[in-house]
């Protein structure tokens, strides 16, 4: 569906306004806390988003001139270290909130002014890069003590249940083709996604829903590692919420990493689905409500199971782990405005998830979206579910 100048300047708009409210959701004084180690401290994403923006549409694009060489540079990249190599940067190593306020604001007024001079696959580029931020900010907000959060304003209230689900059922899917990536011709997608082509992939069959945190519960009682959302207080386990800790509810799918989705999967006798089986089970599976800033946390996932066919919740209310490494597809070209947005992730150290969580936009809802994490990366809303041959 083609976009015009007016709805793309309004979606740049309602994009600002949802990563706005997330900041507001923190403390001025906590912002250059480090809830997670592997990451910038949250100051750096306050000028991230801007910086991009501007780096990519007025210096890139248009060739304006710097107003500030500096915070173009220092705002310009996240970071993903591998594990061990942690960040050492001090709070006072970062410029003051006023500073930043100011570069983000003149950014914002020049690019209102030049965002309908911009090619519109960079007009794409920026909102959904922004957007691809509101849930990479959310999950580093989850981790920062409540304490130094301020109250949300929507969403959700989060009141889960502590029932266990219906029992697991099973969804046959025959051999036949999966469909992955996309065409020039379907409308923006990241350098990852293209180009599209066919998988056969045999028959198998996928569970109706996503592994819930009872079902996990059972494997921590046998032994197994608690999963990082989870805390013991008093012998009982509470699953740690965006804005509080609740009883853990166990009907609702369980984050995990990489790691202990796959370790569950063996020792059930069973496997997590690849890409491409993954893409072929979701075919016909509606999406959960739970996606595009709904929620903040996972509902059980039972809910919208109209009794369809289908597996449930294939995307939504959680992402999805997948067995398949993060790849190029065939024919994968890096766009030149941004060389490196996935290559250098092609590095066999990443896995591809798929679906959506409660914090995904509904633009990346769009079959052909990949996302990728590295296999021991607690902190995603990231869940699984179960594929036998
Ligand atoms: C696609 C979510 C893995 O957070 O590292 C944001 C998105 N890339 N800025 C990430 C991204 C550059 C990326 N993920
Ligand atoms: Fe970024």
């Amino acid at each position: 569906m083609l976009r015009t100048q007016t709805e793309l300047a309004c979606d740049l708009a309602a994009a600002r306004a949802q990563t706005d409210a997330l900041f507001q959701l923190v403390r001025p004084d906590s912002l250059f806390e480090r809830p997670i180690p592997e990451r910038h401290r949250m100051v750096f994403y306050l000028g991230h988003l801007e910086a991009f923006d501007w780096n990519l549409l007025a210096r890139e694009a248009l060739e304006r001139p710097s107003f500030h060489p500096t915070f173009d540079r220092l705002f310009a990249f996240g970071i993903d270290p591998p594990p061990g190599q942690l960040p050492r940067d001090q709070p006072s190593d970062w410029p003051s909130l006023a500073e930043i306020d100011r570069y983000n604001q003149r950014t914002r007024d020049e690019i209102d002014e030049l965002f309908s001079e911009v090619p519109e696959q960079l007009q794409h580029a920026a909102i959904e890069h922004r957007l691809m931020h509101a849930e990479t900010f959310a999950y580093i907000l989850h981790q920062l003590p409540y304490e130094r959060k301020a109250r949300a304003a929507s969403g959700i209230p989060y009141s889960p249940t502590t029932r266990p689900r219906e029992p697991q059922a099973c969804c046959p899917i025959p051999a036949g083709a999966a469909l992955l990536g996309r065409g020039p011709e379907e409308g923006f997608g990241w350098d990852n996604e293209f180009q599209a082509h066919t998988v056969e992939v045999p028959a198998f069959s996928i569970d109706r829903y996503k592994v819930t945190n009872g079902d996990y519960l059972e494997y921590v009682r046998e032994g197994a590692e608690a999963p990082f959302f989870w805390i013991e207080r008093g012998g009982r386990w509470f699953y740690r919420g965006m804005f509080a800790e609740v009883p853990l509810p166990l009907d609702a799918p369980v984050y995990v990493t990489w790691e202990q989705a796959d370790a569950y999967a063996r020792h059930r006798g069973s496997r997590l689905p690849s890409e491409p089986e993954w893409q072929r089970a979701a075919r016909d599976a509606p999406p959960s409500t739970n996606v595009d800033f709904r929620g903040w946390d996972p509902l059980p996932v039972t809910a919208g199971d109209t009794g369809g066919p289908a597996p449930v919740q294939m995307a939504g209310n959680g992402w999805e782990w997948t067995s398949s490494v993060f790849q190029a597809f065939p024919g994968f070209e890096p766009f030149p405005f941004y060389r490196n947005y996935s290559a250098p992730f092609f590095d066999g150290r990443h896995y591809v998830l798929k679906g959506a969580s409660p914090r995904t936009a509904a633009c990346f809802l769009r079959p052909s979206f990949r996302n990728w994490f590295r296999p021991g990366y607690p902190y995603v809303y990231a869940t699984f579910r179960l594929v036998r041959s």
